[in-house]
């Protein structure tokens, strides 16, 4: 097989149409977030069941300039362009091939640009060293803290690039990007500004989201009050320059026993919200820490981890559920495996109590090296116990959902971005199936083929 990923810019695809025949399935995940028994839910049009992938009945898929037109049976599909006003001999043509179509992957959660690798951990884990253990005798974090301060921007590039080609390998056509490895402004706002540039440049979009609050950094860590002085320090002067920098769509805080409490993220997260951040967390993830009942009371679009939650943050997290401003639970099952836990988030819990719950890598250098969201989604269903339709739309509108993107991205529906993946399995429950097996055949992004395996 040879690979080609294409450019991806944005302007207008030529010709502007394309059309998607010869699919297995179509899986749109039309019909908004998914939560409790909808979680399951999404919405797979089978050939089998019509005749198969080259009949009349056929799904097919519709994208007239970069937007999805409409998802239908094949012989219906060229009746309605052509009766509204779509020239056939303007669509583009890609044959599936019988193999299943399902939206653009979403990763909600990845640490992306970092310089250096921390394999060493690894091995100090193995031998019984904790990951907050390693943080306090200055690894883990302020490692990777260290070496990116000393990266260029150029350089960061280039590692974002790697890794992103990666990711769209693995089907993923948008990413949540945080910065975190700076902690001084100067470096904060490298990160974001190299993240929002990569994804200007294509064809992964990426959604920049500010952690300056992700640990105290080193010049600050041998006073008597230095965590303390490092959160007045983000309120009042590196919140300030990122908002004026513009590119943080997002904030989030390593809420955490030992990092920052829960009075000192709200802190934080509430000054953000000033500044018009969306608020977000990592909450509970290694002891519980009022991480998930803090994100219910501020309103996060999301909480993430949730390995450890209070039953009190898990009732939290389930009556914001009902309300208008539900917090996605973004569920990370690779981290807690590359961490060894034996304890995992209650993803079923969560499920049955009626939290929209997402899934995403948390790629990062320490807790979770992979950049394949299909692996994490392999980690949902063997560790969280969810179903591979409950994590396809875990990593599919839910995920957009909690990048606060779910009116753009994350379904196919007349509209919306088109975003799109053709695997070499016929059905999309066999993406998780084959763990590490590389699955992907055609990725589309807004309307272009961005990656062919020819
Ligand atoms: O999501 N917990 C905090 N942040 C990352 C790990 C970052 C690192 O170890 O470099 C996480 O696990
Ligand atoms: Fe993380």
């Amino acid at each position: 097989m040879t690979l080609r990923i294409l450019p991806g810019g944005r302007g207008e695809p030529d010709p502007p149409g394309l059309l998607i025949t010869g699919a297995a399935e179509v899986v749109t995940m039309a019909g908004g977030l998914r939560a409790g028994s909808s979680q399951s839910e999404v919405d797979r049009h089978e050939a089998a069941a019509v005749g198969g992938p080259d009949s009349d009945r056929a799904p097919v898929v519709a994208v007239w300039e970069g937007r999805i037109l409409a998802v239908g049976g094949r012989s219906d599909m060229d009746r309605i362009l052509e009766a509204e006003g779509y020239p056939l001999e303007r669509f583009a043509r890609l044959d599936a091939r019988g193999g299943a179509v399902t939206p653009g992957l979403v990763d909600p959660h990845t640490h992306l640009l970092f310089a250096g690798s921390r394999e060493g951990e690894l091995e100090l884990r193995q031998q019984g060293a904790g990951y907050l253990e390693i943080l306090a005798a200055g690894g883990g974090i302020l490692s990777t803290v260290a070496a990116t301060r000393a990266a260029s921007a150029d350089e960061l590039a280039a590692h974002g690039r790697r890794w992103l080609d990666e990711m769209l390998g693995h089907g993923v056509t948008t990413v949540e990007a945080k910065s975190g490895y700076g902690l001084d402004l100067a470096t904060e706002l490298r990160l974001l500004e190299v993240a929002h540039q990569l994804g200007t440049e294509g064809p992964v979009e990426i959604v920049p989201t500010w952690l300056g609050a992700h640990a105290v950094p080193p010049e600050m860590r041998d006073r008597p009050d230095a965590t303390e002085t490092y959160v007045r320090y983000l309120i009042e002067e590196q919140l300030p320059g990122v908002a004026a920098q513009g590119r943080a769509v997002a904030a989030d805080v390593f809420c955490e026993n030992g990092v920052f409490s829960a009075d000192q993220s709200r802190r934080i997260l509430r000054a953000a919200i000033g500044f018009g951040l969306r608020p977000r967390l990592h909450a509970d993830e290694l002891a519980p820490s009022g991480g998930a009942e803090l994100a219910a009371e501020i309103g996060a679009t999301s909480a993430d981890h949730l390995a450890t939650p209070s039953e009190a943050g898990i009732d939290a997290l389930a009556a914001a559920a009902g309300g208008d401003q539900p917090v996605v639970a973004t569920l990370l099952p690779a981290t807690t495996w590359f961490l060894m836990k034996d304890h995992h988030a209650p993803a079923r819990t969560l499920i049955e109590r009626g939290v929209p719950v997402a899934v995403g890598t948390d790629f990062n250098p320490g807790t979770s090296p992979t950049p394949s969201l299909p692996l994490a989604m392999t980690a949902a269903c063997l560790n969280l116990r969810m179903t591979p339709d409950e994590v396809l739309a875990a990593v599919t509108i839910n995920a957009a959902q909690a990048l606060g993107l779910a009116g753009e991205i994350g379904s196919l529906e007349g509209g919306k971005q088109a975003d799109l993946v053709v695997w070499n399995v016929p059905t999309s429950r066999q993406i998780p199936y084959w763990p590490a097996a590389q699955l992907v055949r055609t990725v589309v992004k807004r309307g272009r083929v961005v990656l062919d395996h020819a």
